[in-house]
């Protein structure tokens, strides 16, 4: 199964995304966190990165697009996918068909989690991501067995640098300007599933399996 999950910041993208890894054996390409690893190495990449995502910018898209190219020729991605967070702009999703022509393979369904605005700056700033595995919690809404501590692998949690209010604002703001108009691109391809991301957490995977004919 070839997958794109989107949907606004903090939308839940990456928790549901760790559950179709697990349920479908499909590797989750995120493009938020080859970013972020890239910065932890402090590789040429992550520098660049590192100085559009602290403002809550896209990274351009001539770089995105290529770490994603290499990313699908790898052998992993040969019995399936899920991208999360590319692509953001039209100009990402029309190099990603040129991929996946030259690949032979194309997108079975998009997946939307579809949020309001309004509770997002709240997920996002209460969010904490365990260093190690990735996996991530909510101080409120998901909060971890034991306070700072992953329940998975056992190492620490912390906050991303992009999960400020003010940071959160403008990754809306981008979101609806250069990300929003692609859900008419997907929908014009008849592969759009929109699914409500504000219920609890197994409910929005028991409604993605449901969209996707589990
Ligand atoms: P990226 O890492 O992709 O971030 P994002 O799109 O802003 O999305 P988030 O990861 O913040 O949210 P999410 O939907 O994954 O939510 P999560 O599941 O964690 O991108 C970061 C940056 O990298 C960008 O700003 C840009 O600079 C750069 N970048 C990345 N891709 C790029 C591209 N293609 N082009 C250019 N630049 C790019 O959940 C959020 C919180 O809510 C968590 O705490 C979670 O526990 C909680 N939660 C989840 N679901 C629920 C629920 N149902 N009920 C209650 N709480 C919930
Ligand atoms: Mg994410």
């Amino acid at each position: 199964m070839n997958l794109l999950i989107m949907g606004r910041p903090g939308a839940g993208k990456g928790t549901q995304a760790f559950n179709i890894r697990d349920y479908y054996k499909i590797p989750h390409i995120s493009t938020g966190d080859m970013f972020r690893e890239a910065i932890k190495n402090e590789t040429k990449l992550g520098l660049l990165a590192k100085s559009y995502m602290d403002k809550g910018l896209l990274v351009p898209d001539e770089v995105t697009i290529g770490i994603v190219k290499e990313r699908l020729s790898q052998a992993d991605c040969k019995k399936g996918f899920l991208l999360d967070g590319f692509p953001r702009t039209i100009a990402q999703a029309e190099a990603l068909d040129v991929i996946l022509n030259e690949n032979g393979v194309k997108l079975d369904a998009v997946l939307d989690i579809n949020v309001q605005p309004e509770i997002l700056i709240r997920r996002m700033v209460g969010r904490r991501v365990c260093k190690s595995c990735g996996a991530t919690y909510h101080v409120e809404f998901n909060a971890p067995k034991v306070q700072g501590i992953c329940d998975i692998c056992g190492s620490e949690l912390i906050q991303r640098k992009d999960d400020t209010e003010e940071t959160g604002r403008n990754r809306l703001a981008v979101y609806d300007s250069n990300t929003a108009p692609l859900l008419e691109y997907y929908k014009n391809q008849n592969i759009l599933k929109t699914v409500n991301g504000d219920q609890p957490l197994e409910k929005v995977f028991d409604d993605i399996k449901v969209v996707l004919g589990a």
